[in-house]
């Protein structure tokens, strides 16, 4: 597995709330949000994880992710994590290394996150116990929260964890805590606020931009190193908190018939 060894200062503790600074490149997150308190960002992950972001709670995880999460910021994080020039490591030194990261969004915040990964792909194991992909998929699902670990960039929760959505096109109602896009800068932008956006119909979700997160960190790092996974198991990683798809049936609409069938497995994995 390789994985991003540059660090460039995102969200660190001496940038301004509004900017994320990717090396040279600035990105400059204008949603008129009013600023986080420092300690929120940048600190390393042992400080992030501290008290201060934990008593915000579940809906101001939601209004920070979904002020932030636009277009172009996703872009960005896509081309900076994409490169996976960060750590090489095994699968199973990945599995431990991420029982370092807390995952706010849990409500069961003690299960160690090796034990969820363990967990999930025995479960799966005893139900389809000859769908031998599925059993890998259940194990790696959920390795790319190691974006909240210092070397991998010590990312903020509200842009590793959480529900993801597309971004490009309108946020749907079904999104929890929807009201808190109003102040995300794509949605008062024509070119992303319609129904279709920047798609089109049955365009395919592997062309459409999620909201930025473990899954589709994980899903490009698998992508990028040649996975033999079947399409199914990619569709896995990189929707699984996909919730208004598959739990409200939203964006269907950008859906081809592959999707269609992935889907299902993605419902049995759910
Ligand atoms: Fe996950
Ligand atoms: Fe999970």
């Amino acid at each position: 597995m390789t994985i991003l060894i540059d660090q460039p200062d995102y969200f660190g503790s001496d940038v301004e709330a509004k900017t994320v600074v990717a090396n040279e490149t600035e990105l400059v997150l204008d949603g008129g949000f009013v600023k986080p308190q420092a300690n929120s960002f940048g600190h390393t992950f042992r400080d992030y994880a501290a008290e201060s972001e934990r008593q915000e709670g579940v809906e101001n995880f939601y209004r920070k992710n979904h002020i932030y999460q636009s277009f172009d910021f996703v872009k960005k994080m896509r081309e900076e994590y994409g490169k996976l020039n960060r750590v090489e490591m095994s699968i199973w030194e990945c599995c431990e290394l991420l029982n370092e990261v807390v995952d706010e969004s849990d409500p069961d915040l003690d299960e160690p996150q090796i034990e969820h990964l363990l967990q999930t792909a025995e479960a799966i194991r005893k139900d389809y116990p000859n769908e031998d992909w599925l059993h890998l998929t259940g194990l790696i699902h959920d390795l790319g929260k190691v974006l909240l670990l210092p070397s991998f960039g010590g990312l903020p929760q509200w842009a590793v964890v959480g529900d993801t959505y597309p971004v490009g096109c309108r946020f749907d109602e079904s999104i929890v805590h929807h009201k808190y896009f109003k102040e995300n800068p794509d949605y008062n932008n024509s070119a992303y606020n319609t129904r279709y956006g920047i798609y089109s119909e049955k365009c395919g979700l592997n062309n459409v931009m999620m909201s930025w997160g473990h899954d589709d960190y994980m899903y490009l790092v698998a992508k990028e190193n040649k996975t033999t996974l079947p399409s199914a198991a990619m569709f896995i990683i990189r929707y699984h908190s996909f919730y208004a798809l598959h739990r409200e049936g939203a964006y269907k609409h950008l859906m081809n018939d592959e999707d269609v069938e992935n889907l299902k497995w993605l419902h049995i994995f759910k």
